[in-house]
């Protein structure tokens, strides 16, 4: 039996100003391939002629939304057509300002574009807008068509006028189009057929010079990408076994292969590849939603990645250089928290610096801005939250993408264009300059620790096992042994100290920074101070052991944790006998000579 090869199939992004004809060009190109339904023109044209409209192209996409075409629906803003080479799906980004928005997410997954220019009306804004959200999208096969030549009697100096001005501003971004192309889309003049109306152009039609386009490597020859979407338990019981669900965005993957997540670095084997009522499999590649149960079971949550060890990483850090594309109400500014959405892992993200903003429509650039308008496209460096993994526009899609939410609504989307190792960041300045500011009192910490008889020390109790109650009894017995210790549950932030913070997920974030600051007060003013947290990773108390600073801490396990290098000072497996892992971390501070070891 023979079997058909697969094929090839590209996308393709339209992009130009209102009326400019992109659906007129997407009419044609779909009819003269003759990737129509058939009759699907003649029906058209008939209809037309019943209601006494004027036939239009465009009225081709409206009439195939609903219809399914070759077992795919094709709605508004993406149509198929396909030539012998292979087949295309042509993505039409609506040419009105507010439309950009989807043109961010639409454009993206595009691998070449065609920018439509009208002859007669020339180069508008938002062909320079157009021309710089390609650029920046990171795509670098483009065509200019300038169409409705037919209006301009199919004049060549019109043609190259326009040619010359948008190359010149194209230039300034980066972008250099494959060719310019004349067509009418109207008529047919150089879509897919030569046109007779310009001998002059010997260039290729647009059909053809699509075909030239080359296609990015397979998805499935990419490293491996599985970006974690959720986490579920397996249903029958007793079996406490997780599977990991999502989708394989680029490469393949066997049971047996060893994987890493990130940013957690956490480390496991691939056990099985689980399918709702599907065979059983061995390996799986990209464009699969699936699941995975592992070897060796770990902690780890929604939003990580998955990539095999064996292969190239992504980067892991949380300061990079982006492209970013404004659309938000309220300009972008620093030193405000905003949202990022990378593939599925969710961090705050705050402008660290911008390097250049360019009002897009102007083609004013503006090196000293400090802020980044609505319809700005800026160059900038951002720094999250927390590390998180990205890969580099060009090399993967869905990983280098990212969208920015700014009061629930989507305020800019950019891709990650370069990877920023730096050992600066935003809480490393605040600690320097709240330590700079730090007004000291007459009493020295060595004088504190003389007549107390004791130091001062940050006691962080984790794990998931309840370990407040076991918190609160070290306090108890260090009180009752004549040591100036603090209780402070996590509890008390929400209603005290974390009061104004009403965003739930910011919450977290924020209890950790302020926790941080109580704990370099108290660890000043000569306390024991104790304090139990559940479900924070390597980095959370990275941030606090900063913030603590210049005392230090210890941290009392119980339980299963989140981390994943971050070694315990004492870790306690599970517990069932509290007053034990009391006099375990009362131990402990008399080892670490936080305490006497002798009884005063
Ligand atoms: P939006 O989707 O609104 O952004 O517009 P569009 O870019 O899709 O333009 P569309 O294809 O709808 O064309 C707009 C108008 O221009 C229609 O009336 C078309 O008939 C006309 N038009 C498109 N191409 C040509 C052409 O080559 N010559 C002439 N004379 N008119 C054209
Ligand atoms: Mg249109």
């Amino acid at each position: 039996m023979r079997t058909m090869a697969k094929r090839e199939q590209m996308n393709i992004v339209i992009v130009g100003h209102v009326d400019h004809g992109k659906s007129t060009v997407i009419g044609r190109l779909m009819a003269d391939t003759g990737s129509l339904p058939e009759g699907k023109l003649e029906d058209i044209k008939l209809m037309c002629e019943r209601t006494s409209r004027p036939f239009e192209y465009a009225f081709l996409l409206d009439a195939l939304k609903d219809e399914r075409s070759q077992g795919i629906t094709i709605d508004s803003a993406r149509c198929f057509f396909k030539t012998e080479l292979r087949d295309y799906i042509i993505i039409d980004a609506p040419g009105h300002i507010e439309f950009l928005k989807n043109m961010v997410s639409g454009a993206a997954r595009a691998e070449a574009a065609l920018l439509v220019i009208d002859a007669y009306e020339g180069v508008r804004e938002n062909s320079r807008r157009h021309g710089y959200l390609v650029s920046m999208l990171g795509i670098s096969q483009v065509v200019v068509l300038v169409n409705k030549m037919d209006i301009v009697g199919y004049d060549e100096d019109v043609f190259e006028n326009i040619r010359k001005e948008y190359n010149e501003f194209l230039s300034h971004i980066d972008i250099n189009p494959i060719e310019y192309i004349p067509v009418s889309a109207r008529n047919g003049d150089n879509i897919v057929a030569k046109s007779s109306s310009m001998k002059w152009y010997k260039g290729y039609t647009v059909n053809e010079h699509i075909d030239l386009f080359k296609k990015e490597a397979e998805a499935v020859n990419k490293s491996f990408r599985f970006p974690v979407q959720d986490i579920y338990k397996f249903t029958k019981e007793g079996d406490d076994r997780r599977i990991i669900a999502g989708t394989v965005e680029t490469g393949t993957i066997r049971t047996g292969d060893g994987i890493v997540f990130l940013p957690s670095q956490k480390r496991s084997t691939i056990e099985s590849i689980e399918g709702f009522n599907t065979p059983v499999r061995q390996e799986i590649e990209a464009g699969h939603s699936t699941g995975f149960s592992l070897k060796e079971e770990i902690y780890i949550k929604p939003g990580e990645l998955m990539c095999k060890i064996d292969e190239p990483l992504p980067h892991l850090s949380s300061r990079f250089r982006v492209n970013i594309f404004w659309m938000g109400r309220a300009p972008m500014v620093k030193n405000k928290r905003y949202k990022l959405k990378l593939a599925t892992s969710r961090t705050h993200v705050k402008l660290v610096d911008i390097n250049n903003v360019i009002d897009a429509s102007e083609l004013s650039s503006e090196l000293n801005k400090d802020h980044v308008d609505r319809h700005d496209v800026a160059d900038c460096i951002l720094e999250t939250s927390k590390p998180i993994a990205y890969d580099l526009s060009g090399d993967f899609e869905s990983t280098s993408r990212f969208v920015i939410v700014d009061n629930y609504e989507i305020a800019g989307g950019g891709i990650i264009t370069e990877h920023i190792s730096s050992d600066e960041s935003i809480l490393k300045d605040h600690i320097h300059r709240r330590e700079e500011l730090w007004e000291k009192g007459f009493v020295s910490p060595f004088e504190r620790e003389a007549k107390n008889q004791h130091k001062s020390k940050f006691v962080v109790f984790t794990g998931d096992q309840v370990t407040q109650t076991i918190a609160k009894k070290l306090e108890k017995r260090l009180f009752e042994s004549n040591y100036g210790t603090y209780y402070l549950g996590m509890k008390s932030f929400r209603g005290g100290l974390s009061a104004d913070v009403i965003d739930e997920t910011e919450f977290k974030e924020e209890q950790i920074l302020r926790l941080g600051e109580l704990a370099r007060i108290l660890t000043d003013s000569g306390q024991i101070f104790i304090t139990s947290l559940k479900d924070i990773d390597d980095y959370d108390i990275e941030y606090l052991k900063l913030l603590t600073a210049p005392s230090d801490f210890i941290v009392v396990n119980i339980g299963k944790n989140s981390f994943s290098t971050f070694k315990v000072d004492i870790d306690i497996e599970s517990c069932d006998n509290d007053e034990s892992a009391v006099e375990d971390a009362f131990n402990l501070l008399k080892s670490e000579k936080v305490i006497p070891d002798y009884i005063i």
